[in-house]
Order: C-alpha cells, then sequence, then structure tokens
C-alpha cells in the first residue's frame, strides 16, 4: 500500500510511525511532513489547505489511503475534495467536521441528544452576552464560536475579565471571523481527559483514554497551550467507566451527526473533564489530538491500516491493546505559546537514549533545527507510569543547558483521576 498522511505536527509524526510498523506499507508520503519523518517517509512539499495540489498527487503516485491530521484541512474539506474524486480518505467530510468547526453548532448537537455538557448560550450581540454574563456570574467560560489555534477560550475568574474577553471577541475581532459569534459556558470542575474513538457513521470503537496537560508551565501554571504532555491510558478510569462514556456521549454524538445528514467517519475526540456528576463534554474534535495521538498509538496492538479499513468498512476492527502505559513530554521554544525564534540548533538527539516524536523540527546542515513552537515530544512506554516518565526525563536532559527551549518537568501521574470517580459517576 501507498499511504499519505497530511499534517506536519507530532501527531503526524506518531501516526507516520505506527503505519511504519505495518508490512502491508510500501511508501508512506508525509504531506508537508517535518525534519523527523524523514526516515520513515517521503516528504511532499504540498501545503495541507492545497486541496487540488493534494488530489493530483495521491492520484499520480497511487496512494491507496490519506490520513488526515490537522482540523484546518478537514474544515477546508479536503476529505470532500478526495471522495469527489474518487479517492480513499479517512477523516469526515466539511460538514461532519463542524463538529470541531463551530462550538455553537457542537453545543447545539449536545443540547438537542442530552449530551452531558456545561449548560450555554451563544451571541453575536455584545449587549445580550454581558446580560448573561452579569446574570450568571464568574467564574465563566468565553469562547470563540469556530477554530482560533486553541486560543480562542477565555476561562474568566471574574465578571469584568469575561466582559473584556466577549467585547474583544464580538467587538474587536480579536479571532476575526472565528470570533463573529461567542459562546458562553458555565464553568466546570474537575479531571479533564480525552477520549478517542475511531468512528464510521453510527459504529464507535473507543481507544485508550488519555491525559493531556495544557498549561505551558509546571503545576499548571501559564497560558494554553495545544498541550505540553500527555499520558495513556488514565489512571482511575475502569473499562466500565470508558464504556460509560461512549453510551452517553460518542455514540450520541455520532448518531447525531447521522441524523443531521452529515455521519461522520474518522476520529471523534471527546475533551472531557470528570466533575461530581459525571463525565461533562468540554470540546469535541474531528482529529486525532496531539499530545494524545503520540502516546495512545505506541499502546496499539493492531495494524493502523487494517482498523481503519475495517472501521471504512463498517467492520468491527477488533482493537487490540498493550496492558502497558505510554507517557510523551513536549520539549517547545522558549516563548511558545508566544512568539518564539525558530531555526535554533536542537542538542545531539543520539546521545539521548529516547524516543522522539518531532513535531516543528527542519533540518539544516544535516542538523536537527527548530521550525515550530512545540519542537518534539519524548515518549517511552512501560509497564508502570512512574517508569515511563523515568526514562523519559533521562532522554530530555539533553535539553537542560538550552535556554532556547523548555520542557514541563511534572508531567506524570500525579494528576490522573481519583478512583473514586467511577463510583461518584454512577450515583446519578
Ligand atoms: P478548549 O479549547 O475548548 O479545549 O478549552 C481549552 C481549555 O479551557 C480546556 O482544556 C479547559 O481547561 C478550559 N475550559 C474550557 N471549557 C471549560 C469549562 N466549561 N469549564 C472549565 N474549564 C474549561
Ligand atoms: N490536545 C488537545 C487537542 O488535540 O486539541
Amino acid at each position: 500500500m501507498n499511504v499519505m498522511v497530511i499534517g506536519r505536527g507530532g501527531r503526524e509524526h506518531s501516526i507516520v510511525q505506527k503505519l511504519s510498523e505495518s508490512d502491508r506499507v510500501e511508501t508512506i508520503f508525509a504531506v508537508p511532513g517535518n525534519a523527523g519523518m524523514e526516515s520513515e517517509a517521503d516528504r511532499v512539499v504540498i501545503d495541507e489547505s492545497d486541496r487540488d495540489a493534494l488530489v493530483d498527487f495521491a492520484r499520480q503516485n497511487e496512494v491507496d489511503l490519506t490520513i488526515v491530521g490537522p482540523e484546518q484541512a478537514l474544515l477546508d474539506g479536503v476529505v470532500d475534495a478526495f471522495q469527489n474524486a474518487g479517492l480513499s480518505i479517512f477523516g469526515p467530510t466539511q460538514a461532519a467536521a463542524k463538529i470541531e468547526g463551530s462550538k455553537r453548532y457542537a453545543k447545539e448537537i449536545m443540547h438537542n441528544w442530552s449530551i452531558p455538557t456545561g449548560a450555554y448560550q451563544a451571541f453575536s450581540q455584545l449587549d445580550p452576552a454581558l446580560a448573561y454574563i452579569e446574570d450568571v456570574g464568574a467564574p465563566i467560560v468565553i469562547k470563540a464560536d469556530g477554530l482560533a489555534a486553541g486560543k480562542g477560550v477565555v476561562v474568566a475568574e471574574s465578571v469584568s475579565e469575561a466582559k473584556r474577553a466577549a467585547e474583544d471577541m464580538l467587538i474587536h475581532g480579536q479571532f476575526g471571523e472565528a470570533s463573529r459569534e461567542i459562546v458562553i459556558e458555565e464553568f466546570l470542575e474537575g479531571e479533564e481527559y480525552s477520549l478517542m474513538a475511531f468512528v464510521h457513521e453510527d459504529h464507535v470503537y473507543p481507544m485508550l483514554p488519555a491525559k493531556d496537560h495544557k498549561r505551558a508551565f509546571d503545576q499548571d501554571k501559564g497560558p494554553n497551550t495545544g498541550g505540553m504532555g500527555a499520558f495513556a491510558p488514565v489512571p482511575g478510569l475502569s473499562h466500565a467507566d470508558i464504556e460509560h462514556d461512549v453510551q452517553t456521549i460518542l455514540q450520541p454524538a455520532a448518531e447525531a451527526l447521522l441524523a443531521e445528514g452529515h455521519g461522520f467517519t474518522g476520529i471523534l475526540y471527546a475533551g472531557l473533564i470528570a466533575t461530581d456528576q459525571g463525565a461533562k463534554v468540554i470540546e469535541f474534535n474531528a482529529r486525532f489530538g496531539d499530545p494524545e495521538t503520540q502516546v495512545v498509538l505506541p499502546l496499539l496492538d493492531n495494524d493502523l491500516t487494517k482498523v481503519i479499513e475495517a472501521v471504512m468498512d463498517g467492520r468491527n476492527p477488533g482493537l487490540s491493546w498493550k496492558d502497558r502505559y505510554c507517557g510523551g513530554v513536549v520539549v517547545a521554544s522558549t516563548g511558545y505559546p508566544g512568539s518564539y525564534d525558530k531555526g535554533v540548533a536542537l542538542p545531539d538527539l543520539s546521545s539521548a537514549n529516547g524516543n522522539f516524536v518531532h513535531a516543528g523540527t527542519e533540518t539544516d546542515g544535516g542538523k536537527y533545527v527548530s521550525a515550530g513552537g512545540r519542537v518534539l515530544l519524548a515518549e517511552a512506554t512501560a509497564d508502570r507510569l512512574p517508569d515511563a516518565f523515568k526514562a523519559i526525563y533521562q532522554s530530555l536532559a539533553v535539553f537542560d543547558d538550552t535556554p532556547a527551549f523548555f520542557y514541563r518537568k511534572d508531567i506524570g501521574p500525579s494528576a490522573s483521576l481519583p478512583a473514586s470517580f467511577a463510583m461518584k459517576k454512577n450515583i446519578d
């Protein structure tokens, strides 16, 4: 098989690594990929949003299957373009990807299908938004309706902060088109975790749950990022918990999209929060999570191409998982998620004895240099989570004398869910 992976981040490198284990896969094309993928894949210089060029390339190079990483490509309609050209592609259509692309749409679906989530209202005018904030009080959460590169969410501690956020988004166009409308949402408290599933129409096959760490700095301080580290599975979450989440959240979401005439094929990702009343949805994504994918796929025993083929054919892929734990810690460019330098030389990774999943890297004169905010992720699998993180942190010591890069020192199981969560949830 020839398989094409669209995207350039850590998530896509992890997908490429998994595909490279398959004895059915002859060539992997990474479009445009990153430097870390060069040993496993052929990189192709086409932009993720250039649908016509992607379709032409897939045709000319006899690509049997295309896997889409980033949400923007999905919302640009890359899947529709491939389907129209009669090419096989794994991901939701533009209409189905709206569950990620519009927070108001996602909230409407949840409301109409009784999927547990925080109370909310959507606004396109400032005055009623301010009145609603006044009415509900703080803390309260203000979200841009559209995609805003993970920056469109303000968890406001005070009414004045919330009002300012609403004004910035609605009046000052802080996120352009994405914040012409906002969702104002109840503040929810609890541990967050992510549950991804392979989905085709109303068939839902969950993966292992994962725990992301979104804040930039230790002790969950600093701004929200795309994710600074993760592990899977999540201690304290039982098989029964996951089954409950599938039945109350992922399954009805898949059925809702099908009923709306936008049957979903691809990865449906639920960002969940374990509240006293059970798991509630923070967000849906229409794709693999990053960095969750980097710690979930290494635990998958199946051939990823066979899983995807089965799911797309409406067959049960028979997912099988290693009885182990996988962890990952992101190394980022100093300044991320704000502005940062690019083109900075990485330390010599060959001396580090680790598995590095690349995100923002390029090569310059035969050496790796940084090319993004999140640079790479050090990953390890072990029978116990603490052992995985011990290995990860040992391999990351090579970054300790490099002021241009930073990583969180506290990613790990201390942040996992209390074992009592499963019991609490069943009280309802
Ligand atoms: P999102 O981009 O929707 O994943 O939101 C980014 C982060 O904001 C989440 O990971 C949460 O930590 C936080 N957040 C979003 N919505 C809520 C909410 N309703 N209550 C509390 N925290 C939230
Ligand atoms: N890790 C969060 C995301 O992929 O959106």
